[in-house]
């Protein structure tokens, strides 16, 4: 879907200049942006000034390249081998999550935070992605920068003026969860009885950092509620990918009615910004249930089943032996699966979400 026929493409430059006035806006589906008289509803909202930037925190669903070269498998062939041909950095097979987002808001996907002064300045005008896949809200199993610290860095940022006042108000910001807080607590202690007092406390960690997302002057946030942790592959490989554990959803379930009541909060208590869920759980499970999406144009045979793993235990998709010799498999097709890898999904898995979330970014205000 990044590979536009010319004419398309012309008609895309036409209608890029306001396809992104419809973000939250209540408009219906980005396929409407070619619709001019749409145009005169969308000025009415409150906020109908274009998105200019994209500000991503978070963890491997949004990572594009913060991770260490050498220690992520994010580096390492066969990730990327669908988009853009060769690793870089992405926990996928091709796009991941914010690219999505990106194309929604009518920005090019921002430039990793590691690479900030690698490239040109002109590469900050579409924001910038702090997300590093491994962590959470709290420290994980690895040294990785929290998301208090990824948002220490976007504050520095401001601070140095790489990014002003004006260039916030119109940004949005993209903010995953996806569950290193509870893999970590499970590593450590695994108590079930402390599983919601620290569920809890996740989800209040994770109101704090909304909030100061929102201070430091953004007014558009996009928060992931928590996926069906259940269903990952490598919660569901001992049943042949066939069977979501209903236990681990209850608790998946637990973090997004918290984060739903924290949410809510804070947008009751600001009146020029606000925050909206995207609904990982329901757009998985609504995937699953369709085998693809609801047109029919993306099918997953079984959805639960990764195109790339580890040929066996100890090894996952990108591993090698100490000859370099591959220990995984891969899929002839990655197009076919929904998962990538025991934990991410496949960029046809994203985009088959994105349709499914779409309804719901236009419903903000
Ligand atoms: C985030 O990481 C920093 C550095 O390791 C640590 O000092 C801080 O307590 C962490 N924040 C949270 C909320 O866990
Ligand atoms: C594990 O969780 C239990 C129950 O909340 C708590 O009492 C205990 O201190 C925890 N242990 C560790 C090592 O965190
Ligand atoms: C599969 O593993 C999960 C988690 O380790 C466990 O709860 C479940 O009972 C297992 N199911 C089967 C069929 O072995
Ligand atoms: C929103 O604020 C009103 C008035 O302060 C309050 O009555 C209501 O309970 C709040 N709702 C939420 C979801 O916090």
């Amino acid at each position: 879907m990044y590979n536009y026929h010319p004419l398309k493409l012309f008609i895309l430059i036409l209608s890029c200049c306001f396809l992104t006035l419809f973000l939250f806006s209540g408009e219906r589906g980005v396929e409407a942006n070619a619709d001019h008289h749409h145009h005169h509803h969308a000025h009415r909202h409150l906020y109908s000034r274009r998105p200019t930037k994209l500000f991503v925190f978070g963890d491997s669903y949004s990572d594009t390249g913060n991770n260490r070269k050498s220690e992520a498998s994010s580096w390492k062939f066969p990730y990327g081998i669908t988009f853009p041909g060769k690793p870089t950095g992405r926990f996928s097979d091709g796009r991941v999550l914010t690219d999505y987002l990106a194309k929604f808001v009518g920005v090019k996907s921002p430039l990793p935070y590691q690479w900030r002064k690698v490239v040109g300045g002109q590469h900050l005008k579409n924001g910038m992605n702090f997300a590093y896949g491994g962590t959470g809200v709290f420290n994980t199993l690895v040294s990785d920068p929290n998301m208090t610290t990824q948002i220490d860095l976007f504050q520095q940022l401001i601070k140095q003026s790489v990014f002003n006042a004006r260039d916030l108000q119109s940004s949005v910001a993209l903010v995953t969860v996806s569950g290193n807080d509870y893999s970590a607590y499970i590593a450590r202690n695994g108590s079930d009885q402390g599983f919601p007092a620290f569920i809890t406390s996740v989800v209040n960690q994770l109101y704090l950092n909304l909030k100061r997302i929102q201070n430091l002057g953004v007014k558009k946030i996009a928060v992931t509620a928590l996926q069906p942790l259940g269903c990952l592959p490598r919660m569901t490989a001992n049943s042949s990918f066939q069977q979501c554990n209903a236990n681990q959803n209850g608790l998946v379930n637990l973090h997004n009615v918290l984060l739903q009541q924290a949410v809510g909060k804070l947008n009751n208590e600001t009146k020029d910004s606000s925050i909206l869920i995207l609904d990982l759980y329901s757009s998985f499970m609504t995937v699953f249930k369709n085998k693809g999406d609801r047109l029919g144009s993306i099918r997953f045979e079984n959805p639960l089943k990764p195109c790339c793993v580890g040929v066996s235990s100890g090894y996952s998709c990108g591993s090698a032996d100490e000859n370099g010799a591959k220990k995984y498999t891969i899929c002839d097709d990655p197009q076919t699966t929904f998962f990538w890898d025991e934990v991410h999904p496949t960029q046809e898995g994203w985009r088959a979400v994105y349709s499914a979330l779409q309804a719901t970014m236009h419903q903000l205000l």
